[in-house]
Formats: structure tokens, C-alpha cells, sequence
């Protein structure tokens, strides 16, 4: 089997390279470990900027999101009982965000493919990429466990694998340069049968630590807790839930939030990780494969999409006009919008959270930020159009036209 590009992993990342690859005539294959069902089915990001979701709909992947999103013109920031909002439209010069689950983008990108007929492997076991540094580069699977190798021959392998794939081992197994920070909490997150908590979404600090009231749909409310990073979820009854979370989004206002049955709840740990070395050889990273971001910037999902846009402009100028400049290029035009990225994630982490290491000084420091934060319209502004989404820094090179 050959193809122009492999790519190892159905995520965001993956399906999404898929689909622009597609539209420009270039083959790819894709390997993914999981079935479609779980692919579907997994609960994570909430949160797409404005130029996501204009690149899903000015590519053909947008129409349920344009029925089905939410779009929100701005969120709520609280410390202790006080809660201000911030207006992105006034303050981006129109910008929004769009609410609309993950699994959904996932299952919009893979029905458009498959019914494209994209060769997308499912349930593969033992992928491994080989010859990454000549220009036959390939990559091995079984597609059964137990079953022979199959092996696909092709030009370029995009590792699309997310933060626990293997394709960054490659890379960082010789000399790479990583960036990496740990936190010492969690996030506790949960879906619930309830009614939409508030108009928009709210970012709590509270003594107890962070609170987010987030939603999917009218019925369904997505909330989350900071926890330890090491705490249990069986010591997290659905009580002490509703109670933590009733206590962190509490504005004194009478109004308490209105619990239901919670029907699931899992802890992630947060970590800030960037792979600055995203191409090795013929192998190029993108997405959490590359980097991670603590959630609480909403960035990690959009941030796999820029990635991808990147990546897939410098293939279609190899494939269309024989020249590599662009995707030599990748690493450096995708790592500014990365680290803008991780500075404003650190930045909302540590805004937000509490951190009983933290001095009684640092905590004021703390208070203070968010008084100026509210009260600044420059604050407001520069968190407005982060959090909306940066532009990619094309330099050189032209940003794409889709439509
Ligand atoms: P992934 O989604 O991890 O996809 C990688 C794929 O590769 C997976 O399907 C995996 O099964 C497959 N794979 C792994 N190993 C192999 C292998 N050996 N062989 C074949 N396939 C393999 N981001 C936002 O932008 N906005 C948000 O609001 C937001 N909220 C979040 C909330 C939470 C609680 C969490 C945990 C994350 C959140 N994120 C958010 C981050 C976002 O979910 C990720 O950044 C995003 O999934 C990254 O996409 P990806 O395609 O790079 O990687
Ligand atoms: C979510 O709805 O899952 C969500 C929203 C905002 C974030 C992170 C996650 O910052």
C-alpha cells in the first residue's frame, strides 16, 4: 500500500488533516487506535475560537455547527462572590466563540470523510514509523492484534497521535528541545442532567479552589472542579460535588445552582508541555502530540487546528508547486502561535486556581490581577482577543484562501 501521507491518530488534529489534504488532491491514510464508536463517544473540549469554526464551515464541515452550536459573546470571571463579564464583541471588533462539544467536531469531520471514501483504519494495534529520515519513509500496524504487519509506503508521516502516542518518542528519543511544567491540581469534570447554569460560561476562583459552570446543550450542563492532581474520584460523591460546586460559583445572590444526576465524572491532571522540535526527517507532530495546555484557556483543541492549517498549506505547496519552503517552515510559524497560546493558558491557570503553596502575599497579588483584569479595558481586550483566538503569523508565506 502507498499514499502520500500516513497519518497516525483520529483526533482533531488527524481527521482534520485529513479533510484539508482531501479538498487539495493529496492522499492520506489514517491509523487509529480506538473504534469510531469511542472516538464519538469521548467527553473533552467544549470551546472553539472563531477561526475554528470559520474554517469548518468555509470548508464544508460547519452546517450542524451552525444549527447546533451555541455562540457566546463573552464569559464571567469570579473571584470570591464578585463576578464580571467580558464582552468579546466590543472588545475583538466582532469575535465570538462557539460552544459545541469535541466528539461532535469529530463526528462531523468523519462523516464527511468516510463519505468521501478516506481510508480510515480503525482498532489498529502496534503502529510504528520507520525510515523517517529518508524519502521512502513507511509505517508499520497490525489491524488485528495477533495479525500479520501490514505496511503502508509513503512520502511524509504526520503524527497526530495526541499527548500518549508514540510519535513523539521518535522525535524526542535524540536530541529535541522540550518545555514542561507540572501543576499540583486536577481538574475534576462532570456532565449533568440540569438546567443551563448561566447565560454564559463562568471562571470561578474560589478560596476552595477553581470552578467552571460550562454547557453542551439545554438539558446538559458540563461543569468542573480543581481537585488535587492525585485525588481519587471515588472520595468525589455526587453530593460533594453539587455541594463543592454550589459554594465555588456562589455570588450571593440567593440563586443557587440547580444539581441533577450527574452521569459521568473523571479527574485530568494539567500539565504545560511544548515539543519544540516538531519535524524529524519526513515525520512532522502536530496537536498534543506536540504540546499540551492546562484546559483552563480553552486552547488545546483550537491550537491542533492551527497546527493543522499550517502543516497542510506547506504539504499542498509541495504537492502542487515541488517546493518545500513552507513545510520547512512548519515548526517556526507553528510555534508562535503555540507559545502565545501557553502564555495565556499558564496565564488563566494561575489567575484562577488556588495554591494552598501559595503565601498570603501572592494571593492578594492574586486578588489584585483580577480587580485590574475587570477593570482595565486594555486587560479586558488583550484577554478578550486571546481567548478568541490569535491569528496565525504567516511571515513570509500567504495565509490560505478556503472559500
Ligand atoms: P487527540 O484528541 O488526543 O487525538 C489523538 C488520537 O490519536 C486519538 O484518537 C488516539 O486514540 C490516537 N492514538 C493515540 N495513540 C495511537 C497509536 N499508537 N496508534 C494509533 N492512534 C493512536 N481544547 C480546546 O480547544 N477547547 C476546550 O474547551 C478544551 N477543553 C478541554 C477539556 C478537557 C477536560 C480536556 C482533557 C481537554 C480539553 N481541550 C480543549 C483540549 C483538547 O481536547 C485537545 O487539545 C485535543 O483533543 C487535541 O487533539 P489531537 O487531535 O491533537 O489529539
Ligand atoms: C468545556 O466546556 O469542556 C470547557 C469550556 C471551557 C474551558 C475548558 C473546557 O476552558
Amino acid at each position: 500500500m502507498h499514499t502520500n501521507v500516513v497519518i497516525i491518530g483520529a483526533g482533531p488534529a488527524g481527521l482534520m488533516l485529513s479533510h484539508l489534504l482531501s479538498q487539495n488532491g493529496i492522499d492520506s491514510i489514517i491509523l487509529e487506535k480506538r473504534s469510531r464508536k469511542e472516538i464519538e463517544e469521548t467527553v473533552r473540549a467544549g470551546v472553539l475560537e472563531q477561526g475554528t469554526v470559520d474554517l469548518l464551515k468555509e470548508t464544508g464541515v460547519g452546517t450542524r455547527i451552525e444549527h447546533e452550536g451555541f455562540e457566546h459573546e463573552g464569559i464571567y470571571l469570579q473571584f470570591g462572590q464578585k463576578r464580571e463579564r467580558i464582552d468579546f464583541p466590543s472588545l475583538t471588533g466582532g469575535k465570538k466563540v462557539v460552544v459545541y462539544p469535541q466528539h461532535e467536531v469529530l463526528k462531523d469531520l468523519l462523516k464527511a470523510r468516510i463519505e468521501d471514501g478516506a481510508a480510515i483504519h480503525f482498532e489498529v494495534n502496534e503502529v510504528k514509523t520507520h525510515a523517517i529520515h529518508s524519502n521512502k519513509p513507511y509505517v508499520t500496524y497490525t489491524p488485528v492484534k495477533g495479525a500479520s504487519e501490514e505496511t503502508i509506503t509513503c512520502d511524509y508521516i504526520a503524527g497526530c497521535d495526541g499527548f500518549h502516542g508514540p510519535c513523539r518518542e521518535t522525535v524526542t528519543e535524540s536530541d529535541c528541545s522540550e518545555y514542561e511544567k507540572l501543576y499540583d491540581y486536577g481538574w475534576l469534570g462532570v456532565l449533568a442532567e440540569t438546567e443551563v447554569a448561566s447565560d454564559e460560561l463562568v471562571y470561578a476562583n474560589h478560596e476552595n479552589g477553581f470552578a467552571l459552570l460550562s454547557t453542551r446543550t439545554p438539558t446538559l450542563q458540563r461543569f468542573y472542579l480543581q481537585v488535587d492532581r492525585k485525588d481519587d474520584i471515588n472520595l468525589w460523591s455526587d453530593d460533594r460535588i453539587w455541594t463543592e460546586l454550589k459554594k465555588r460559583s456562589d455570588i450571593g445572590d440567593g440563586k443557587e445552582l440547580k444539581d441533577g444526576p450527574i452521569v459521568s465524572k473523571n479527574i485530568v491532571s494539567m500539565r504545560s508541555y511544548v515539543c519544540e522540535t516538531m519535524r524529524k526527517g519526513n515525520l512532522f507532530l502536530a496537536g498534543d502530540a506536540a504540546h499540551i495546555v492546562p484546559p483552563t484557556g480553552a486552547k488545546g483543541l483550537n491550537l491542533a487546528i492551527s497546527d493543522i492549517q499550517i502543516l497542510a498549506e506547506g504539504l499542498k505547496e509541495r504537492y502542487h508547486n515541488g517546493s518545500e519552503n513552507l513545510l520547512d517552515r512548519y515548526e517556526e510559524i507553528a510555534l508562535q502561535r503555540i507559545w502565545k497560546a501557553q502564555r495565556f493558558s499558564s496565564f488563566m491557570t494561575t489567575l484562577l486556581h488556588t495554591d494552598v503553596k501559595k503565601t498570603k502575599f501572592e494571593r492578594k497579588i492574586q486578588e489584585s490581577e483580577f480587580h485590574y483584569l475587570v477593570s482595565s479595558e486594555a486587560a479586558k481586550r488583550s484577554l478578550a482577543e486571546n481567548y478568541t483566538g490569535l491569528p496565525i503569523e504567516w511571515g513570509r508565506a500567504l495565509a490560505p484562501q478556503y472559500s
